[in-house]
């Protein structure tokens, strides 16, 4: 493999060279996409390459994946760039890591304006580097006014996080005397995510193969469809993605309901 062979133009959304969306696709259908980006290590190591270009490779799988979402019709996709477990990682990881994201977000925010994308964090501030937050504020003044596809990148991001941080506010608000225990509701805690207005998600995928959801968006994928993508995330793009929306397309959703229908098999399940 020559040197960075993944180093390639990504056609925007609607681009007379982009490949065209699958006929059967259809436009708008999938509100809330989330993805676990998994297996860019892997991939680098297995063409004899260090694992932080699996990660640089990652960035062009995750502009194709956006331009697809587009295309599809995608209102919000939220990709999980860093856990709040990632911190584990070796401290030249974790550095290579902060150091690519803000790179990634100054590289290419122009682009995902002009692709009428808007981007949004959700995170933990705690031990994010400041100047990746800085990005990310950038990067959401610079696309604010963008009314297409919401791109959510979950850095320094955990669900548990989430949750106990939620649990915070509302315990804060009883503690002023703002509110009584007996009236926490659902939604009292849903108001205190990080962002409280983005709606469930309908499609949860993950790459690689894994099949762990490892902490994302717990409480907003609840009842989210699952897609185990086999590919490594480099090898991911808008193909792959329209075809688990095609996959998605074909589930039947029942949110805990059941329909009795006698002649089918397990009609009750839950
Ligand atoms: C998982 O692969 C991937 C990551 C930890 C980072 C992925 C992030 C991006 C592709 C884009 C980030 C961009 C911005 C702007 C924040 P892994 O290291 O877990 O791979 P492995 O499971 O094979 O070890």
């Amino acid at each position: 493999m020559n040197e960075k062979s993944w180093v390639r133009e990504i056609p925007a959304p609607f681009a007379p060279e982009a490949p065209a969306l699958p006929a059967e696709l259809e436009v708008g259908a999938v509100g809330h996409v989330a993805i676990i980006m998994d297996g860019n290590g892997r991939w680098a190591n297995a063409r004899g390459l260090d694992r932080t270009s699996g990660h640089e490779a990652g960035e062009y799988a995750l502009m194709d994946t956006v331009a697809g979402a587009v295309a599809a019709g995608v209102r919000h996709l939220s990709v999980y760039a860093f856990s709040t477990e990632n911190w584990k990682r070796t401290p030249t990881e974790v550095r290579f890591l902060m150091g690519y994201s803000r790179r990634v977000l100054r590289a290419r925010r122009d682009e995902l304006n002009e692709w009428n994308v808007r981007v949004r964090w959700s995170g933990r501030e705690g031990r994010l580097w400041k100047s990746v937050l800085a990005e990310l504020r950038e990067a959401e003044r610079l696309t604010a006014e963008n009314t297409g596809t919401e791109l959510i990148m979950c850095l320094n991001y955990g669900g548990r996080a989430e949750l106990t941080d939620a649990t915070r506010a509302v315990a804060a608000r009883v503690a002023r005397g703002e509110l009584r225990p007996e009236h926490v509701t659902e939604k009292t805690l849903a108001r205190e995510l990080y962002l409280p207005d983005l709606p469930d998600v309908d499609l949860l995928i993950r790459t690689s193969g894994e099949q762990r959801t490892s902490n994302f968006l717990p409480w907003q994928a609840a009842y989210a469809e699952l897609v185990f993508a086999p590919e490594d995330w480099p090898d991911y793009g808008r193909m792959q993605l329209w075809r688990d929306l095609l996959a998605f397309q074909s589930r039947d959703r029942r949110f805990g309901g059941a329909v009795n229908r006698p002649a089918e098999r397990g009609s009750w399940v839950i």
